[in-house]
């Protein structure tokens, strides 16, 4: 659990990691090459090492050399994904596009991962479909046959990040010409697209509603750095504002993040940025509106971190979460801090003022985030546990928010 005693502002500079949304694809398209990759700066996250163990089983070499890790898929021949693995992260789905793409057939059991909402794979598989994969879902278990990959046109229904990236890593090594039409157009799916043709790969039009993939025979190896963490940058903006403090993050990627610094300005705070910098400063804030979007709307995973701003700003802010149908959990635990949040389906209408520090548990983790952030805010002490689930997003939060001079404590 953390140990948080409320009260100080946050102040101070900071770089921000890379983006574990980015790294897990990543990871899981290091499976596509016969070729050693380099990952540098691999963020050591839950959910990251999570990935390795699963690359591991796969027959996959992976070396930590400082903060870089190097992989090396030569030698990987199984294409079954270890059950007990999958059902801890939801992106161990991510390995069928790559183990389609590589060895022409994928075992895998449904995935686990954060509860917050039904997040259901439909999408994914019949994207795997429409290239000419045949799939059988039978106790648990998705087997697909992918003897008959090949380029072909991809409608999704809804823009699914997932299901997008899934997508484009069978496509890579598939014979002719893949375009997914309605592709989510997050940043990280950009990043994907700059690491498979970094190993050789052919792909345009990431970040774009049309993704463009034409197939290639065979991919090389890499060095890659993958891009900032927007969802921890926007995490350390919104906890200065509810602190009333200053912060300025390097390595930032402001463009990422323009719906989030039209929020925080909307709240008052002031914000400035460069190409790669972010600067915020709050003093006075006043309510605001939040309705998360897929990419370039505000993004679902700061819903819950601006609840809890918006649980430390005097007057009536608004939140609608269009993307999952579950994901407030996060508002019974801030009550628990005194903060007045009314919840109806989708809606959440909080009247912010004082917060008072408690003993909370983070049920996934982002709504984990928001409970620190509040805590942070609040008068007093708290305890927020289930930190298990915050590892998973967040390289050492505690240590990130003492070094700007907040007290908290891993217990
Ligand atoms: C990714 C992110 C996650 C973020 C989410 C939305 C990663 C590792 N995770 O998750 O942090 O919250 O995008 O920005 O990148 N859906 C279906 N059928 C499908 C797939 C999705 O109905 O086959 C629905 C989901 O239930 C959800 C919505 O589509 O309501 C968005 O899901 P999706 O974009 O796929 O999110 P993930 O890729 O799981």
């Amino acid at each position: 659990m953390f140990l948080v005693k409320g009260g100080r502002r946050l102040c101070g500079e900071m770089e921000v990691a890379c983006a574990k949304n980015a790294v897990l694809p990543i990871l899981a398209a290091a499976m596509l090459t016969d070729e050693p990759v380099t990952i540098e700066d691999c963020p050591n996250l839950v959910d990251a090492r999570n990935m390795l163990s699963i690359l591991e089983t796969l027959g996959c070499r992976v070396e930590a050399r400082g903060k870089n890790v190097v992989l090396d898929a030569s030698r990987a021949e199984s294409h079954e994904m270890p059950e007990q693995l999958s059902k801890r992260l939801r992106s161990s789905i991510f390995m069928l596009g790559p183990l389609i793409g590589r060895f022409r057939r994928a075992r895998v059991s449904y995935p686990g991962g954060c509860e917050i909402g039904q997040r259901p794979i439909d999408l994914h598989l019949k994207g795997l479909r429409a290239l000419g994969v045949t799939i059988r879902e039978a106790h648990g278990m998705i087997e697909c046959d992918g003897a008959r990959l090949r380029g072909a046109d991809v409608y999704l229904d809804f823009p699914s990040v997932g299901a997008t990236e899934n997508v484009m890593m069978a496509a890579v090594l598939a014979r002719g010409k893949t375009t997914i039409h309605n592709a989510a157009r997050e940043p990280e799916i950009r990043d994907l697209q700059n690491f498979i043709n970094a190993l050789g790969g052919r792909v345009h039009g990431g970040g774009s509603d049309r993704v463009v993939i034409e197939g290639v025979k065979a991919l090389g190896g890499a060095r890659y750095r993958p891009l900032p963490d927007r969802i921890v940058a926007g995490t350390l903006l919104a906890a200065a504002a509810a602190t009333r403090g200053e912060v300025h993050l390097r390595r930032a990627c402001p463009g990422d993040l323009g719906a989030v610094l039209d929020k925080l300005r909307q709240a008052g705070c002031e914000v400035e940025s460069g190409e790669t910098e972010i600067f915020l400063r709050a003093r006075t804030l006043r309510p605001f509106e939040v309705s998360t979007q897929p990419f370039p709307g505000f993004p679902t995973d700061l819903q819950a971190q601006f609840m809890a701003l918006a649980c430390a700003v005097e007057g009536a802010s608004v939140i609608v979460e269009n993307v999952f149908e579950n994901r407030f959990a996060h508002a019974a635990q801030l009550r628990r801090m005194g903060a007045d949040i009314f919840l109806s389906g989708r809606l959440a209408v909080v009247r912010g003022g004082k917060l008072y520090g408690a003993d909370v548990q983070a049920g996934d983790l982002r709504g984990g985030a928001a409970l620190v952030i509040a805590a942070l805010a609040a008068e007093g002490e708290s305890r927020v546990e289930n930190v298990e689930l915050i590892d998973r997003g967040y390289e050492s939060l505690e240590n990130m928010l003492a070094a700007l001079g907040a007290s908290v404590q891993r217990i």
